[in-house]
């Protein structure tokens, strides 16, 4: 991938599959405003197509850079969140208001929960979002209720089912999955060598990884959902990402060896900086 000083290139990998929309930009917070923007019209045009949207917010740090420009003007105020549905692709095991919860990042970024009128919260920005449109995992519940992640998986499962989404080969369709992607090659909490690609269900508990931090035990859409998505946004920022990144669209295609290439397909879009695609071939 040769230096792209001004803005982002916008191209798709060659090679005998079709292959994603990859859009390489100068850095993080490049990719973080222009992750935000492809959220907001992705979102909008689900609205307007269909009456409502659902979407899979991604957990990681990835995700707060974007919450900033999608709380912020001019997005915050394109976007219709009254008709918009934020569910998790993945969480850890630990309460909402724990540093290492996926949900934490909405709540402090997008959202000033509490302190608003009942049913809404929003940022001093004037953002509202229905407090009943936010479908996160909720493994506090689980944990004041001495239930396992197992359960609080099914829990998750069981209100995405109720909620009646359009199914794809069995699966819940998104209009919108965002992800980052791990240093090993995962994506949502699904590892290499995943038991969740032997699994049917929606939602599931996985043990603590221990080759990834933090090493806490997660609950995790399927990855199949990743099949049936209306639109993919991965999101990948850093060197650290470079080399993994290589791999992922490298020659071979082993989704349970590179889980994220699950999303090396043609209705995801790659948002990477400079640094993180520095192992990309032209
Ligand atoms: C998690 C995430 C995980 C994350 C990647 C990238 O629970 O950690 O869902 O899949 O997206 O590990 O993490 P960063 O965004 O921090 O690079």
């Amino acid at each position: 991938m040769s230096d792209h000083p001004h803005g982002p290139v916008v191209g798709t990998g060659s090679g005998t599959q079709p292959e994603p929309e990859l859009v390489v930009v100068a850095d993080p917070e490049a990719a973080s405003q222009a992750a935000a923007e492809r959220v907001a019209d992705a979102l909008t045009q689900a609205v307007k197509a269909r009456g409502r949207a659902d979407w899979a917010t991604t957990g990681g740090s990835t995700p707060v850079g974007i919450y900033r420009h999608l709380g912020a003007v001019p997005l915050r105020d394109t976007v219709p969140w009254n008709d918009i549905h934020t569910w998790w692709g993945d969480d850890r095991f630990v309460p909402r208001d724990h540093p290492l919860s996926n949900v934490k990042p909405l709540d402090d970024v997008l959202l000033d929960v509490g302190g608003h009128e009942e049913g809404t919260s929003g940022l001093g920005t004037g953002l509202h979002i229905p407090l009943s449109n936010l479908h996160p995992f909720r493994p506090g519940e689980a944990i004041g209720a001495s239930r396992d992640a197992a359960a609080c998986a099914a829990d998750l499962a069981a209100e995405l089912h109720a909620t009646g989404l359009l199914t794809a080969d069995g699966w819940p369709v998104f209009d919108l999955v965002l992800v980052g992607i791990g240093p090993d090659g995962h994506v949502l909490s699904v590892f290499p060598g995943s038991g969740a690609f032997d699994s049917t269900d929606w939602a599931l508990a996985i043990p603590a990884p221990t080759h990834n931090e933090p090493h806490v035990e997660r609950v995790t859409l399927n990855p199949a959902v990743l099949g049936v998505a209306r639109q993919i946004l991965v999101v990948a920022s850093g060197a650290s990402k470079a080399p993994i990144l290589g791999d992922i669209f490298g020659p071979q295609r082993d989704v349970r060896r590179w889980p994220a290439q699950l999303a090396r397909n043609p209705n995801a879009t790659w948002i990477l900086d400079e640094a993180a695609a520095a192992n990309l071939r032209p």
